[in-house]
């Protein structure tokens, strides 16, 4: 079931398109990776989503609903963690949650059971007590988390949930939101960190100038970008080897880097997808030929991002 669907949702700050006809669906339980270099317009997307502003043009529906006419009962069912949280002074961590729980209709003998699940999720159990604009950077983060956790949201907004937060905290908060996303959770989530994004989301989309140049898996963006099928290969007879997988029809393109080979599968190939486990070692082998060491290139995000995108900012 699609729980986000956008089509051609457009947004302008006067002269600016911050949103330039976006149409994107997300599944249920999808992890959805949005990249896109500052000022792209992922903000302006997930504010649209929330209901916090109106689109010039185009339609939105989340969990089915209708933002331009049923955002109160879209608001019950989403969380949205906005890039910067506000300031709130005074306030014990335990008494903000409940001051959300509050405002989102709980009662008080349940806010108190949720407040602590989503304490203990979001690892803040040992913070309850403390004011909240003493909580460091990570920890303000969590607690952005465990705000949109009070009441149970079907779909998660989150915009730059690890901005800011040092390598441990990254690694914590990509553990919680995988675990949000085994629980059958539909997640956006924006984000400069790519590798990050490489190792949670099952689908991203990259975002340039307020359009949408590429959505889908990551293995898509791969083959996409042309960075697909590249395989790294040590042979005895790095010259031989050339000419003999030149002449296999198994490859497009062979390079030597650093002494070893690099060599690219056709198309035909890489659809076979025993090609690079036994084919090529077979026929190398039946040409006499050593094989040291054969591996599949591994392929970053940032690379599959550089190749898809042009530059562009708006
Ligand atoms: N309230 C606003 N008023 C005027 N212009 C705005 C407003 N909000 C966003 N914009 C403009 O819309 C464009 C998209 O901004 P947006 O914040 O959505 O980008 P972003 O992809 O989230 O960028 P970043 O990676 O820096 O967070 C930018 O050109 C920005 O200046
Ligand atoms: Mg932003």
């Amino acid at each position: 079931m699609a729980m986000i669907e956008t089509e051609n949702l457009t947004k302008e700050f006067g002269s600016t398109v911050a949103l330039d006809g976006l149409t994107l669906t997300l599944e249920q339980g999808d992890m959805f990776g949005y990249i896109g270099p500052n000022g792209a317009g992922k903000s302006t997307t997930m504010k649209l989503l929330a209901c916090l502003m109106r689109p010039n043009s185009g339609s939105a529906r989340v969990c089915g609903l209708d933002c331009a006419t049923e955002s109160d009962a879209i608001r019950a069912r989403i969380g949205y963690m906005p890039d910067f949280l506000g300031v709130y002074h005074d306030l014990k961590v335990e008494e903000y949650l409940h001051f959300f729980g509050a405002a989102y209709g709980l009662r008080r003998g349940k806010r108190r059971a949720i407040v602590n699940d989503v304490l203990e999720l979001t690892d803040l159990t040992g913070k309850r007590e403390a004011m909240v604009d003493s909580l460091s950077r990570g920890m303000q983060q969590r607690l952005g988390i465990a705000r949109v956790l009070i009441h149970d949201p079907e779909v998660l907004l989150l915009d730059e949930p690890a901005s800011g937060l040092d390598p441990r905290a990254r690694i914590e908060m990509r553990s919680l939101l995988m675990e949000l996303g085994r629980m059958g959770k539909t997640i956006m989530i924006s984000s400069h960190i790519l590798s990050e994004l490489h190792e949670m989301c099952n689908t991203i989309g990259i975002l340039e100038t307020g359009q949408l140049v590429f959505s889908g898996s990551i293995e898509e963006a791969v083959r996409k970008s042309g960075l697909h099928g590249l395989i790294e290969l040590e042979v005895d007879q790095a010259d031989r080897a050339t000419i003999v997988l030149q002449q296999s029809g198994l490859i497009s393109s062979c390079q030597q880097v650093n002494g070893k080979l690099v060599i690219t599968l056709t198309d035909e190939s890489e659809a076979d997808n025993q090609a690079g486990t036994t084919a090529i070692p077979k026929v190398l082998v039946g040409a006499g030929i050593g094989i040291r060491s054969i591996r599949p290139q591994s392929v970053n995000l940032e690379d599959v991002f550089l190749r898809l995108t042009t530059g562009a900012v708006n």
